[in-house]
């Protein structure tokens, strides 16, 4: 699919006018079947449609901002390499047209879709819940289902279908849902018993046929017509950009994690939408040669945070702690890194990690004749409190971090304070990438922080304290007041300026202790499964 070039006889809208966009056919597969949908509005969230336009009351609201996960639904579709991706997604802040071309369940759907083998009795993630005694009231019920029927599904060498989940993979799987009135315990053991009980199974090929069939729909839309521009989602990249020229107006979004909180909390109308998580070319991660040889990780703005967590966690495995911190599983499977750096929220927890990594931002544009690219360091992106350098013209294409030639890679770690484990925002979050000489010096370091000023921000100030020092407590410590004077943190919900500002500098002083070569008075090593528990037995000892 193509558009007519930028300038021709098609003129842009105007969102002012009167007369509203005509969206176009929304086609979901569900119940084994196409379902298209016509006027579905651009702005109608999946909650809504399925709720209140197709009757499937089992989908619930709760907080409607993607926290609870009362609204869990599946989602299955292709994923970039062609396999089939099976996601649990937050339907109340996910837009109904995202869906398009998805196969979607719903937890009643479980019992009545005919792909599903023993379709009519409850699938083993809901008959668990019933044996486990993990309900109560029961309104998140389905949406631990969905969560837990994703996971069912999802292949892999830890598929449930090979073993059983153990706790902690069941409680990454259950990371987006909130029970207020039954207790967890019941509902992890529901998690860790539904492969015990008799399988059930998606017909994939039948499934596969569907998928394909709605793709081949969405290629016979009209890309020029008026009801095309009402909510787009180019599979081309230049054909992504030209629209971004042309309705320069309409609203960008991706995985709509924030976004569609400006629908379900702010009331804002998104009469134009341009959606970017259908171009295959942002959807890629993938290693390339920088212009001097070196390797870099690029990772399109539309890949998930679950795929671009995963990819970064391959060069640095000690991250995995800190990305399954970020939000909830639903959240890190609907919404993308490109999301998250346009966003530009001073408490996205991305940025300072990959203000740390030294990545850059790719800005894409179309030209007239071309696609051009602007490069940025990404802390040089933020101008302001969520302002950003981004032309209307011009989109995120890339995220990229340099990995030189593999062999200098530094050592990261990335901090993340909050009130709640899981699925809560950061109070601070700061990360360090350290280079280090074999004397033991900092040869090189950066350091990013969230939630201490009004952008994500680089700490230039501690890391000229570092630099060429030895990395020892005494530098450490010197280098934590300099980290603390270096920010102008705010009081808010979440912290007090006071405790922000404390938290940076015993965040660089854990730093430390994670990253030294045990001392051996050292009274705490944090790189223990359990140093708390340490700690506690410390100073039980130390008093009696
Ligand atoms: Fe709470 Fe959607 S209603 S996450
Ligand atoms: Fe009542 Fe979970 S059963 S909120």
């Amino acid at each position: 699919m193509t558009l007519a070039p930028v300038g021709r006889t098609l003129t842009p809208m105007n969102v002012c006018d009167a007369t509203p966009l005509r969206p176009p056919t929304l086609t979901l597969v569900h119940r084994g079947r196409l379902r298209r949908l016509t006027d579905v509005p651009p702005d109608r969230t999946l909650l809504a449609l399925l709720r209140d336009d197709l009757g499937l009351t089992s989908v619930k609201e709760g907080c409607a901002s993607g926290d609870c996960g009362a609204c869990t639904v599946a989602v299955a579709d292709r994923a970039p390499d062609g396999t089939l991706r099976w996601r649990a997604l937050n339907s109340c802040i996910r837009l109904a047209h995202a869906a398009h071309g998805c196969a979607v369940w719903t937890a009643e759907d479980l019992t009545r879709d005919p792909l599903i083998t023993r379709h009519g009795a409850l699938h083993p993630a809901q008959q668990a819940l019933v044996d486990a005694h993990g309900t109560q009231c029961g309104f998140c019920t389905p949406g631990f289902v969905m969560s837990l029927f994703v996971r069912y599904q999802r292949r892999g060498p830890d598929s449930p279908l090979t073993h059983p989940l153990t706790r902690e993979e069941a409680l990454q799987a259950l990371s987006g849902n909130l029970c207020r009135c039954t207790g967890y315990r019941p509902i992890l053991d529901a998690a860790q018993a539904m492969t015990a009980l008799p399988p059930a199974a998606v017909d994939e090929a039948a499934l596969d046929a569907l998928l394909a069939e709605a793709a081949r729909e969405e290629a016979d839309a009209d890309p020029a017509s008026d009801a095309a521009a009402a909510y787009w989602a180019p599979r081309e990249l230049r054909d992504l950009l030209i629209a971004r020229a042309r309705w320069p107006q309409a609203r960008l979004v991706a995985g709509t994690t924030d976004a569609g909180l400006w629908i379900t909390q702010q009331r804002q109308r998104l009469p134009q939408v341009l959606d970017v998580t259908r171009c295959a070319a942002l959807q890629r991660i993938e290693s390339v040669r920088d212009t001097d040889g070196t390797q870099v990780l690029r990772i399109g703005a539309a890949a998930t945070l679950h795929d671009a967590f995963a990819a970064l966690q391959r060069h640095w495995p000690t991250l995995q702690g800190f990305f399954e911190r970020f939000a909830g599983q639903p959240i890190r499977y609907g919404g993308t890194l490109g999301g998250n750096v346009a966003n530009g929220s001073p408490i996205g927890d991305s940025m300072p990690l990959l203000i740390a990594l030294g990545a850059a931002v790719v800005l894409l544009r179309w030209d007239g004749s071309a696609i051009a690219e602007r490069r940025l360091p990404l802390e040089d992106f933020y101008r302001g409190y969520r302002q950003t350098d981004l032309a209307p013209d011009e989109i995120v294409g890339y995220v990229e971090v340099a990995l030189g030639d593999g062999s200098a890679l530094p050592d990261v770690v990335a901090h993340k304070v909050s009130k709640r484990f899981e699925d809560d925002i950061s109070a601070v979050c700061l990360a360090v990438a350290l280079w280090r000489d074999r004397e033991g010096r900092v040869a090189e370091v950066r350091i990013g922080a969230g939630g201490v000023a009004a952008v994500p921000a680089r700490a230039r100030r501690t890391e000229a304290a570092l630099r060429g020092q030895p990395w020892c407590a005494q530098t450490v410590r010197a280098a934590a007041e300099v980290l603390q004077a270096e920010f102008e943190p705010l009081s808010d919900g979440r912290a007090s300026a006071e405790y922000r500002r404390a938290l940076l500098g015993s965040l660089l002083w854990r730093t430390w202790l994670q990253s030294a070569d045990p001392a051996p008075d050292m009274p705490i090593r944090l790189d223990e499964p359990d140093p708390w528990h340490t700690l506690a037995q410390a100073v039980v000892e130390a008093r009696t």
